[in-house]
């Protein structure tokens, strides 16, 4: 495997620089890709209690016989469980449904300004870190005015946003904006659900030219632009071919050409009304 020399975080911790994302995957079918994942070489398992697999992410975990502190750990908070005493209940219930005593990185799934508790959520979030149950603590999903909001009633900064970002969405704005804060930015869906973006002829005439994948194209990609992609496949061989990103670069007018795919089109929620059920 190509070296994938860690990130760091503004708060002095590491980051794999591509992660494994374990959504939808449930039950048996999750344990075993995580498993997988983890032998494959990944080092970054993201779950969250909203995809209800945290249990089967523990099991993964502990079958592929990795080292517990080998393995960058993230899960997420979900809506039902804002508040600061919720929040630690939920957590405290992710990490036995995990099997583990702590983890690398907490996020708060979406903030749902609606409900109005992020910030609560983040205070008790900051007690977690100061406790060591989580080592770092970031959110997903949030715009730029939910983070001025935490920095400004708590003087926390998250270390990681996790959003929605592939070449049909290329976040160009809530990127600089991270940046400007010391954010690192990771992306779900990177590669678009894998759907028709993978067949664009920007990707497939760059794929031709490096004699690489589209996924690999994108995924590059994403580590040309600086954030952490997290793509999910539960097929061994694109499992593997998904982490092969760290041998080759693509050069600027490579990266010009993959700009004009950039629609603003969202797969998911918008965060400032997206409600999760
Ligand atoms: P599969 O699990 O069968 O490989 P995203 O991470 O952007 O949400 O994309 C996940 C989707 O993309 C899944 O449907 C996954 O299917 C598919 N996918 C993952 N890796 C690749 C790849 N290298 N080539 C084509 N499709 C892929």
């Amino acid at each position: 495997m190509a070296t994938q020399a860690p990130r760091e975080l503004d708060d002095g911790n590491s980051i794999p620089p591509l992660g494994f994302g374990t959504w939808p995957l449930k039950g048996d079918e999750a344990a075993r890709v995580v498993e997988m994942a983890l032998r494959a070489g990944y080092r970054l398992i993201d779950t969250a209690a909203r995809y209800d697999n945290e249990e089967a992410v523990g099991q993964g975990l502990r079958a592929s016989g990795i080292a517990r502190s080998e393995v960058f750990v993230t899960t997420k908070l979900r809506g039902a469980d804002h508040g600061y005493d919720a929040t630690l209940r939920a957590f405290d219930a992710s990490a036995r449904r995990l099997g583990l005593e702590s983890v690398d990185l907490y996020l708060i799934h979406w903030p749902l300004p609606g409900r109005d508790l992020y910030v609560d959520s983040w205070r008790a979030f900051v007690r977690l870190r100061e406790e060591g149950r989580v080592r770092s603590v970031g959110v997903s999903n949030f715009e730029p005015e939910h983070i001025q909001r935490l920095v400004m009633e708590t003087g926390v900064m998250p270390v990681v946003n996790q959003v929605e970002l592939h070449p049909d969405f290329a976040q160009q704005a809530l990127r600089e904006d991270a940046a400007a804060r010391g954010i690192l930015v990771e992306a779900w869906s990177p590669l678009g659900q894998g759907g028709d973006l993978l067949k664009r002829e920007v990707i497939t005439r760059l794929a031709k030219k490096y004699g690489r994948s589209p996924a690999q194209i994108i995924l590059r990609w994403h580590v040309e632009l600086g954030d952490v992609p997290i793509p999910k496949s539960q097929n061994p061989q694109r499992m593997r071919e998904n982490l092969e990103v760290f041998d080759f670069r693509l050069d600027a007018d490579d990266l010009a050409a993959l700009a004009t795919l950039d629609r603003g089109h969202r797969l998911g929620g918008d965060p400032k009304v997206y409600v999760e059920l």
